[in-house]
């Protein structure tokens, strides 16, 4: 089977708070997006990148992305919410997708994506039915809260993870889970409600999705800091 990227990007970014959508925020000379789209470009195993962005955005065309090669294609077809987003992404390439095929949906909003994530899930996940995601184990003990803010319960942490992205997945099965999905806030929930176990594959903390100022500082220390 082939792997095609999808990275929604159609977001507006409200709790950073930014005058634009955090995506193209300044991240070490590039916007931010750069970082991800030029990590999927340059994995060997990814044969398309597909780009999902406002079908009112205004910063796309501003910038060169032409270093970045041929596999890069913008789709303006976002939607709504992210979920809408990527079936955006999924419905405009039924045209060159196979069934079988898997998607790789990773979030415009994390640039420190590094070549090892990709290898690792490409690798862990080739054999597998279904797919699965990038998840790092939960580090803080979690405290359930009552509507006073009480402490109502204390989650055990042991076998808990948080999902992250990369989340990869057969064409076929993410399109009918997401067709049939709502409120869903990663594709994992979608193929969860289908009845499908999707594996998680152990990344780690660099990760980061960039949601508030904060994020945009720790991104630029780990892209910074980073070796190779
Ligand atoms: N996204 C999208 N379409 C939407 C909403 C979000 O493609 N309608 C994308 C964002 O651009 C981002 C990713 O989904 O790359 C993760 O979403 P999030 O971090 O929530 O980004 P925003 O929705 O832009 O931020 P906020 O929720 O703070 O407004
Ligand atoms: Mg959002």
């Amino acid at each position: 089977p082939r792997h095609f990227a999808i990275v929604p990007a159609a977001g507006s970014g409200s709790r950073m708070g930014a005058s634009r959508p955090k995506q193209y925020l300044p991240l070490l000379g590039r916007p931010l997006i750069h970082h991800a789209l030029s990590v999927l470009c340059e994995a060997p195993d990814i044969d398309r990148v597909f780009v999902v962005l406002s079908i009112d955005d205004t910063e796309w065309a501003r910038h060169d992305w032409r270093g970045l090669g041929g596999k890069l294609v913008p789709l303006f077809c976002g939607g709504a919410t992210r979920a809408d987003s990527v079936l955006g992404g999924l419905r405009a390439i039924a045209g060159e997708a196979s069934p079988s095929d898997w998607v790789l949906v990773h979030d415009a909003a994390r640039p420190c994506l590094a070549p090892w994530h990709v290898d690792k899930l490409i690798r862990e996940l080739a054999g597998d039915e279904v797919g699965g995601l990038l998840a790092v184990p939960v580090a803080d003990t979690l405290k359930r809260a009552d509507a006073q803010r009480h402490v109502a319960a204390t989650v055990p942490r042991d076998s808990l993870w948080q999902a992250q992205t990369p989340q990869m997945f057969r064409y076929v099965m993410l399109r009918r889970a997401l067709e049939g999905a709502s409120a869903v806030t990663d594709e994992s929930s979608a193929i969860e409600a289908a009845g499908l176990r999707p594996r998680l594959v152990q990344g780690d903390a660099t990760n980061l999705k960039v949601t508030y100022p904060l994020d945009l500082h720790l991104a630029e220390w780990i892209l910074t800091n980073r070796e190779g």
